[in-house]
C-alpha cells in the first residue's frame, strides 16, 4: 500500500557561499518549485561544501539565512518541500566519510570543478575540495533520491555519485537508489554577461559578469546594458558563433517563455540596444517578486528558524534510515 502512494524523491542543494546568482535561479531553483506536487522534495543549503573555500563566518551565516528566505520566496512552500541546512543533519558528514572510502583517487582527480577551483585557490587546495564529490554523493544517496535537478555544471558530480553507489551496491547489495540528473533544456548553463565563454558564477572577479537574484533593478538593467554581444547586429541563436547574444536569448527565453524563433522575430531589424534593454527588463520582472518576498521574510527570523528546524528534523529522519543501513552493511558494531 505504501509503495502505491510513494512519490518519487528529489534532492538538490546550493552552496550559500555568496549571494544567489541568476545562474543558480535559472539552472536550478526555478525548476524546483514546479516539482513540488509530483515529487517528494528535499532542498538543502550546502553549507558544509562552502568551507572547501575559505569563508568569513558571519557572512556564511548571513548568506545561509538569506538563502532559506530566497528558497521560500522562489515558490518552495515549506509545507510541501523539506528545506534544511546540510550541517544540521550530521548523517551527511557520517555517510560522507564512509563514501570517501569507496571513492577512488583517480576518479576524483578527473572532476572539472576540482581542477577549476584548485586553479582559482592555488594557496588552499585542501583535502575537502578534493573529496567534495563524495560528500555530494552522500547528500543525494542518504535520501534515496530518484532525481537531482541541477545546472549542467553539476552533471559530472551526479555521474560520479552513480558510480560510487554502483560500486557500493556491487559489494553490499541494493543499498542505494541510483539517481538521475534533471537538467533544464534552456538555461542549463547561463554564461557571464561580460565573458560569455565562462559560466556565470558568484566567484567571478568581474562584478558586471554576474547578476544576483536579489540585486536592485537599476543594477540589473545596467549590467544587461553592458553585456558583451558581437558586431553583426542580428539577434540569432548560434552559441558557437554568437555566444553573447545566444546567452542573452536563453535568459530572455526563460524569463518570458518565448522560444528562440519568436525572439528572433521580435528583434528582427532592431539593434542590440533594444534587445539588451528588453532582456534586462524581463529579468527585473522575473526577480522582483522574489526579491520583495525575500526581504519580507528576512524580517521574520523566528519563522525562518522554524522552517529550517522542522526541515532538519524531517531530513534527519530519512537520512538516518539510510545511514543505519550503511553502517550495518559495512560491519560497524551497533551501539
Ligand atoms: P552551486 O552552489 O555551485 O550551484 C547551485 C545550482 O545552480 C546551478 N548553477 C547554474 N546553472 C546554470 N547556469 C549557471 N551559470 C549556474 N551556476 C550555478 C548549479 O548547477 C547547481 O544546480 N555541488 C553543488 C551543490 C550541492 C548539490 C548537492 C547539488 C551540494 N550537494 C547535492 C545537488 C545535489 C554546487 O556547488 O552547486
Amino acid at each position: 500500500m505504501e509503495n502505491q502512494v510513494q512519490k518519487k524523491r528529489i534532492l538538490s542543494g546550493i552552496q550559500p557561499s555568496g549571494d544567489l546568482t541568476l545562474g543558480s535561479y535559472v539552472g536550478a531553483i526555478k525548476n524546483w518549485a514546479a516539482l513540488a506536487d509530483e515529487y517528494d522534495c528535499y532542498y538543502m543549503l550546502a553549507d558544509m561544501h562552502t568551507i572547501t573555500v575559505r569563508q568569513v563566518p558571519a557572512e556564511l551565516r548571513r548568506h545561509t539565512l538569506t538563502q532559506v528566505a530566497a528558497y521560500i520566496a522562489s515558490g518552495l512552500d515549506p509545507e510541501k518541500n523539506v528545506l534544511f541546512v546540510q550541517s544540521h543533519v550530521p548523517a551527511h558528514a557520517q555517510l560522507g566519510w564512509v563514501l570517501d572510502c569507496y571513492t577512488m583517487f583517480g576518479e576524483l582527480s578527473r572532476m572539472t570543478q576540482f581542477k577549476d577551483k584548485s586553479a582559482k585557490n592555488a594557496d588552499n587546495i585542501n583535502a575537502g575540495l578534493f573529496t567534495y564529490p563524495a560528500l555530494m554523493a552522500a547528500d543525494i544517496l542518504l535520501y534515496q533520491a530518484d532525481l537531482v535537478p541541477v545546472g549542467g555544471d553539476q552533471k559530472q558530480h551526479v555521474e560520479i555519485c552513480r558510480d560510487i553507489a554502483t560500486r557500493f551496491n556491487g559489494i553490499y547489495g541494493d543499498v542505494f537508489k541510483l539517481p538521475e540528473p534533471y537538467i533544464p533544456k534552456v538555461g542549463a548553463r547561463v554564461m557571464s554577461l561580460t565573458s560569455p565563454d565562462k559560466k556565470m558564477s558568484k566567484s567571478d572577479h568581474d562584478p558586471n559578469g554576474c547578476v544576483y537574484m536579489l540585486e536592485k533593478p537599476e543594477d540589473i538593467l545596467r549590467k544587461f546594458k553592458k553585456a558583451v554581444t558581437d558586431s553583426d547586429a542580428c539577434v540569432r541563436f548560434d552559441p558557437a558563433a554568437k555566444p553573447g547574444v545566444s546567452n542573452l536569448m536563453q535568459i530572455y527565453s526563460v524569463a518570458t517563455g518565448a522560444d528562440f524563433a519568436a525572439i528572433e522575430r521580435e528583434f528582427d531589424g532592431r539593434g542590440y540596444g533594444d534587445f539588451k534593454q528588453a532582456v534586462g527588463e524581463a529579468v527585473v520582472e522575473l526577480l522582483r517578486p522574489i526579491r520583495e518576498e525575500t526581504e519580507r521574510l528576512l524580517a521574520d527570523k523566528t519563522y525562518l528558524e522554524s522552517v529550517y528546524r522542522a526541515g532538519a528534523e524531517k531530513a534527519a529522519y530519512v537520512a538516518n534510515k539510510t545511514l543505519n543501513k550503511v553502517y550495518k552493511k559495512v560491519g560497524f558494531l551497533p551501539r
